[in-house]
């Protein structure tokens, strides 16, 4: 105790009636100190550590110890709940330590039998989108006075509109009444929403209620759709695309090593989309694939296939016995007419599925809704309805989407819903333009934008990583690097249009400053 006394401001923490003590790496010489202190009979119990496991750890000796007044009554509630316990008690004061002591290596003392899943040890560094967020966080520390903005990972900015977020409220109040209260739903989602969903974006094009299982967002089905092909399908991208693509079928095991020389997994086929081919890949040249994914208008080029594109690609998958998975999910950005569902092609519906999504339509990106269309003209080679596996897989693994955001989802179809969504992508099409305006006034190449919340802008001869650092470093601005799309971004850096009007300007301010 007197050495506890010495290190830390004991009088304080004793004063308390319970100590969250919040270890976010391994722990510190300290952190022990305190967890003994408060493990003796008279006190215990009085000490919450949360990953109190990680105490047994230690490994480094720099302490940083601070009650924080403003946690203390968050946490004096009388209850906590968070991800690594849940656990209720009367409670009149409680503080925190906060230990920030940085971590050297942890050294795991004990290591099971269980072999690591070998296409998970294929995977390259992290998903794009979490290394882009770790670069900016690292960015934050060596300047933590500036104003970053964030056009990087592509994530809504703008409130949900209260219609919508009403209708969610209602809803989750209504579980708290016995009349209201529901628990399972339907795995494929609720029949009133897959009927507007069917109405609202496919109103005449064939599609039905029964046609659409409705979800958690459109990565998620991209996932349980590579679980419906399992690992012996073979597959066709966009380079470059959506990561998602790529790495769920690598985790598949649908593909062999990653190819350091050429950026490439073996047994992908990796459709160029350029400026040269107008963003539309070679067909004459793509050998035969089981699956080709296929998004309209693109993440990351901005760019939308045409009607006689797709009418291209559509025949192409016939001609090969190919499915098309075709991603929606920027459908509504598209404001010329260029197709925004792939059954908008005639025979589509007997070589694709399509897959869409809340998120970028309405701020859904959190509150999660996406559906996936299957329509029962789509079979495989022994006639089997694709729609009925997949409806297999749903109730498998999934269990349908949640509630709340249903009744979200549901309200952002009604005409004041849709306006509202209109709205919203309209805004961010400003922004769009405003980044476009941006760089076509600097003299770069500029693609995308017009149909998509996304620029696409050509640094020819650099790598994008470097453009992307040199940015970041410069302006305070977060971009995503074009390669951590597939080999084909290299030389691109992509602009997200998600953000406030305020820091677009800013960003495009700095960005002129930059290029000038
Ligand atoms: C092309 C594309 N598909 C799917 C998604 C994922 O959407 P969701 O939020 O519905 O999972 C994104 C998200 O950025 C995307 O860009």
């Amino acid at each position: 105790m007197s050495d506890l006394q010495t290190m830390l401001p004991l009088y304080m923490v004793t004063s308390l009636d319970v100590v969250f003590l919040i270890v976010a790496g391994p722990g510190c010489v300290h952190c022990l100190r305190i967890r003994r202190y408060f493990l003796r009979p008279a006190i215990q119990g009085r000490l919450l550590a949360l990953n109190l496991q990680s105490l047994e750890k230690m490994t480094s000796i720099r302490l940083s110890v601070s009650i924080s007044s403003s946690s203390s009554s968050f946490l004096g509630q009388g209850s906590i709940s968070s991800r690594t316990q849940k656990s209720s008690f009367p409670a009149r004061k409680s503080g925190t330590c906060v230990c920030v002591v940085t971590p050297t290596t942890e050294k795991t003392a004990y290591k099971t039998k269980v072999s690591r899943n070998a296409n998970m040890a294929k995977l390259q560094a992290g998903y794009l989108f979490p290394e882009v967020a770790r670069r900016r966080a690292q960015h934050m520390v060596k300047y933590p006075n500036a104003q970053v903005i964030s056009l990087g990972i592509g994530d809504t900015t703008e409130p949900i509109p209260e219609l919508i977020t009403s209708a969610m409220a209602k809803r989750a109040n209504e579980l708290s009444t016995l009349e209201g209260y529901s628990g399972y739903g339907a795995e494929q989602g609720e029949r009133k929403l897959r009927g507007a969903i069917a109405s609202t974006f496919y109103g005449d094009l064939g599609i039905e209620e029964s046609d659409i299982f409705v979800s958690d967002g459109a990565k998620c089905d991209i996932s349980r759709l590579q679980m419906l092909f399992g690992s012996n399908a073979t597959m066709a991208v966009q380079d470059p695309s959506y990561p998602a693509y790529v790495d769920s079928s690598v985790i598949m095991g649908q593909t062999g090593q990653f190819q350091k020389a050429v950026e490439k997994y073996e047994n992908i086929e990796y459709m160029r989309c350029s400026p040269e081919n107008g963003f539309f890949p070679d067909l004459s040249i793509v050998p035969r694939t089981d699956i080709i994914f296929f998004c309209s208008p693109n993440n990351p080029t901005g760019n939308t296939a045409s009607r006689e594109q797709l009418t291209r690609l559509v025949q192409f998958a016939k001609d090969n016995g190919s499915i098309i998975v075709f991603d929606s999910a920027y459908a509504l950005y598209i404001s010329d007419d260029s197709p925004r569902s792939i059954f908008e092609i005639p025979g589509a519906k007997e070589v694709a599925l399509e897959t869409s999504s809340f998120s970028k339509f309405i701020g859904f990106t959190g509150v999660r809704c996406g559906w996936t269309v299957i329509p029962k003209e789509l079979s495989f080679s022994d006639g089997f309805p694709v729609a009925k596996d997949f409806n297999r897989i749903v109730c498998t693994c999934f269990n349908g989407a949640s509630n709340i955001p249903q009744a979200g989802a549901l309200s952002a179809l009604s005409p004041e819903g849709l306006k509202e969504m209109y709205g919203t992508i309209g805004f961010y099409k400003e922004n769009t333009k405003i980044i476009m305006d941006t760089f076509k006034s600097l003299g770069f190449n500029v693609y995308g934008g017009e149909n998509a919340p996304y620029v696409w802008i050509h640094f020819p001869g650099r790598s994008s990583w470097d453009v992307f650092a040199e940015i970041l470093e410069k302006t305070h601005v977060v971009t995503t690097p074009g390669g951590g799309f597939g080999p084909g971004g290299e030389g691109f850096v992509r602009i997200s249009a998600f953000g406030h009007r305020s820091n677009i300007l800013e960003a495009c301010k700095r960005f002129k400053q930059l290029y000038k």
